[in-house]
């Protein structure tokens, strides 16, 4: 059985993710979408609780994807799954930079463990958490942005943000 992880701090998850897991859940036997801390993003918008019901949610329609959270390290929580390979997006150069600098971080942890990457589709390479963070704290339109499932989720919690 081939097993992806797909990792993230998904806060909230996007179009641009949601794509990534689809097209894993096709190479895959099994997609497992993991909410992690992202020791450098210090305030969330949504709690664990809710970034997980969120995404669990957005990927109800495929029948091979599960989401669970971690709050250790992603090379020792992988472990848990037999030949589990990571697999994350790439949507520009900055995300290379930093995408290599974690790879090579989980692999000095764990050597065993492999990261595939998906490049992005054009139409997503613009799309991030922050922006549409941003973006909904204005009241802007982030219909384009997200899965229809969460939209009023972000709408309702931005405008607590903006008081
Ligand atoms: O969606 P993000 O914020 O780019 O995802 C980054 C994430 C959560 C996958 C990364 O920060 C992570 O792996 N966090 C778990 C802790 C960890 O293993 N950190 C790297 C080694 S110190």
């Amino acid at each position: 059985m081939s097993t992806a992880i797909c990792p993230g701090s998904f806060d909230p998850i996007t179009l641009g993710h949601l794509n990534i897991i689809k097209r894993a859940s096709k190479i895959f036997d099994e997609v497992v979408v993991c909410v992690m801390h992202n020791a450098s993003k210090t305030s969330p918008m949504f709690t664990v609780e809710e970034r997980v019901d969120m995404v669990k949610r957005a990927t109800a329609r495929f029948g091979n994807v599960k989401v669970e959270s971690d709050s250790g390290l992603l090379a020792e929580y992988v472990q848990k799954f037999p030949n589990a390979v990571i697999v994350k997006g790439l949507r520009a150069v900055s995300d290379f930079e930093y995408e290599s600098q974690m790879n090579l971080i989980n692999k000095s942890i764990n050597p065993n463990l492999e990261t595939m990457f998906l490049m992005s589709e054009i139409k997503y390479t613009f799309i991030s958490s922050s922006l549409v963070r941003e973006m909904a704290s204005y009241g802007s339109d982030i219909s384009e942005l997200i899965p229809c499932e969460i939209v009023d989720d972000i709408m309702r919690k931005a405008e607590t943000w903006r008081k």
